[in-house]
């Protein structure tokens, strides 16, 4: 299949690309590259043995995508691009409904006048704010806590307007638990510019060195060691989700939502302890306060996308901390430095 992929030079989308790449699609990029590099795509297209299309093009850019949209001919689309950092889209709301809500309204435009009905989107659990309803099922009440979470909420509803104006539309929901770990090449992986908000990208840059130490944000919610718990699930584990809902939307209509997750829940503790086990270093940390908004456990029932579509995670913890260990090692500057060392 032709696929276009927004966003496909960041974490998510790079690891996907190459996924679909050696299923045997036909993969076309587009990504302004505001948090991401075209070094992430050399090095999926070293992985697969073949490149994927790439235009740096940004989504509020209706011109540039219709150009895309013809030259490609995509037979689906795979959205990624968008902003994510809670606490900058509280600062800057504006930033994130224009960038990820316009966005995809300039998307989802380009997509009817080329025709194209056929979309799998990045969500996140973050539509089910804070709850203490665990697992988390799809039909939980949705309400986001944060202007970063209403986009989310906003674009899901966003495609179910849309997909009621014609029968021919397929659209495929994912919210994701915490993606993290790497691909196990050590080439790509996740490269946020400056310092990480989330857990385990930032556990790895102090166990390469780069930063002094972890602050645990709360020691004492009701959790076994009073640290936060989420689900942290692989994100090669991801990219086959996308693959698994793109097949199931591929010859269905309508409106589908899974939630991509592993179903188990893992402390910061937890997390801490695997990564120095598994680096050999030394994982300094300080318990802090607790961030505000935050849950204190949160993990997915992920049982709709095995019944559905087959799907489940197959990589745990050590997995995932290996994996994550061996692409920040080989390269403790992302993929902003000295590329070529890599691997
Ligand atoms: C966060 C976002 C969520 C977003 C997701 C994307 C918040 C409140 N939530 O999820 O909306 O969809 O990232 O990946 O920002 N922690 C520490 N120290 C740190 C960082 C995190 O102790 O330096 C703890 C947190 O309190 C939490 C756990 O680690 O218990 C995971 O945090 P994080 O990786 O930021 O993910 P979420 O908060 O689950």
């Amino acid at each position: 299949m032709r696929v276009l992929i927004t966003g496909g030079a960041g974490y998510i989308g790079s690891h996907t690309v190459l996924a679909l790449l050696e299923d045997g699609n036909d993969v076309h990029v587009v990504d302004n590259l505001s948090n991401s590099s075209t070094e992430s795509l050399h090095r999926v297209a070293r992985l697969a043995g073949r490149k994927p299309g790439f235009d740096q093009v940004d989504l509020l850019d209706e011109d540039g995508l219709d150009r895309v949209m013809r030259e490609f001919r995509p037979e689906a689309v795979m959205h990624f691009a968008g902003l994510k950092s809670v606490g900058e889209s509280v600062a800057d709301p504006l930033k994130y409904y224009r960038q990820n809500v316009n966005g995809t309204v300039s998307l989802l435009r380009a997509m009817e006048r080329s025709g194209v009905r056929r979309i799998v989107f990045s969500s996140s659990a973050t539509v089910y704010g804070v709850t203490d309803r665990l697992p988390i099922q799809e039909s939980a009440v949705l309400h986001s806590v944060n202007p970063y979470g209403r986009t989310k909420l906003l674009i899901e509803q966003m495609l179910e307007d849309v997909a009621d104006t014609h029968d021919e539309w397929s659209v495929a929901r994912l919210r994701y638990f915490n993606p993290v770990g790497a691909h196990p090449s050590g080439m790509i992986g996740e490269d946020p510019a400056g310092p990480p908000n989330n857990l385990m990208p930032f556990v790895s840059q102090v166990a390469v060195g780069r930063r002094p130490r972890v602050n645990v944000y709360g020691g004492d919610y009701p959790t076994s060691d009073g640290t936060g718990v989420r689900d942290y699930i692989h994100v090669v584990d991801l990219a086959h989700g996308h693959l698994a809902a793109l097949n199931y939307i591929t010859d269905r209509s309508g409106v589908h939502t899974w939630n991509l997750g592993t179903g188990s829940g893992t402390s910061v503790l937890e997390v801490i302890n695997a990564f120095a086990q598994v680096s050999g270093k030394e994982i300094p940390y300080h318990v802090t306060d607790r961030r505000p908004g935050d849950a204190a456990a949160s993990f997915a029932d992920p049982e709709k996308a095995r019944r559905d579509l087959g799907w489940s995670a197959k990589r745990g913890l050590r997995d995932i901390v290996t994996d994550a260990w061996r692409w920040q090692s080989k390269n403790p500057d992302g993929f902003r430095i000295n590329p070529d060392s890599a691997v």
